[in-house]
């Protein structure tokens, strides 16, 4: 299948990496090279600790760096939190908000994810949304009705294909080497492209969908081939180099 949305490979480190992991960092950032990565985005969101040098490792290479969380707002007595200013200010580009282990450790909300995406907007930044259904909620039949309430809930009303990238990530497949049939894939993502044309016309039509959840250089082909998959969000093998550009490899079908 032919697909005219501009993929995106992103990467996120969750609470790995000290500046031991530089080497890794500057590894993935020179392998990510034309002609490949003209017609891909790559992105890595490494721990907070390691933003500002890693922008500067990436000074030269189409590798994006991006940030895991922020808080909804700009600046105050909100101890431990950074805001999307402070990542734009370490020249990070992106932000991930709402990722599952966030909603359920930290107890968010749809609500406060779509504050914390606005957010985002508001500093430039473009925010990686995150939804997905729990192993309860997909054998008990309410994965598209999670699915449509957490797009309704956390993606903000001004939100655009250049501003806003969706993952979708089921919890039950994140970390655990289970990968849901390509059959659930197409569906969870035809059903969300479908809501997100609803609500935002054009600009839903080109958002991107990402998939996340124990993507390998081994499945990676086989997903970037569903309809509606824009590319993937990378947990535990994007820590190694070698893991995550064999993944970036796998983008090359989508343009043979
Ligand atoms: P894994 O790739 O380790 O399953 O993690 C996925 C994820 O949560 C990325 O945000």
């Amino acid at each position: 299948m032919t697909k005219t949305i501009r993929p995106l490979l992103a990467g996120n480190w969750k609470m790995n990496g000290t500046r031991a992991s530089l080497d890794q960092i500057k590894a993935i950032a020179d392998g990510v090279k034309a002609p490949l990565s003209e017609k891909i985005d790559t992105l890595l969101c490494p721990p907070a600790t390691l933003l500002y040098v890693a922008t500067a490792l990436c000074d030269d290479s189409p590798l994006a760096i991006g940030a895991q969380d922020c808080h909804q707002q700009v600046s105050g007595a909100y101890t431990g939190d950074i805001s999307a200013e402070m990542i734009a200010d370490c020249f990070g580009t992106h932000v991930i908000v709402g990722h599952s282990e966030r909603r359920r450790n930290h107890a968010e909300s749809d609500m406060l994810v779509r504050a914390k995406a606005q957010a985002a907007h508001d500093a430039g930044l473009i925010a990686i949304i995150c939804i997905g259904e729990t192993a309860y909620e997909r054998n008990s039949g309410q994965t598209l009705d999670v699915l449509k309430r957490e797009l309704i809930g956390s993606v903000p009303d001004g939100a655009t294909a250049a501003t806003t990238v969706i993952a979708y990530e089921p919890v039950w497949a994140i970390g655990t080497g289970v990968v849901p049939t390509s059959e659930d894939v197409e569906e969870a993502h035809a059903f969300m492209r479908a809501e997100l044309i609803e609500r935002f016309g054009k600009e839903g039509a080109n958002m991107r969908i990402l998939y996340g959840g124990s993507v390998s250089g081994a499945n990676a082909r086989s997903l970037l081939d569903i309809p509606h998959v824009n590319g993937v969000l990378v947990g535990g093998q994007s820590l190694k180099a070698v893991d995550f550009l064999a993944i970036y490899a796998a983008f090359e079908r989508q343009f043979a």
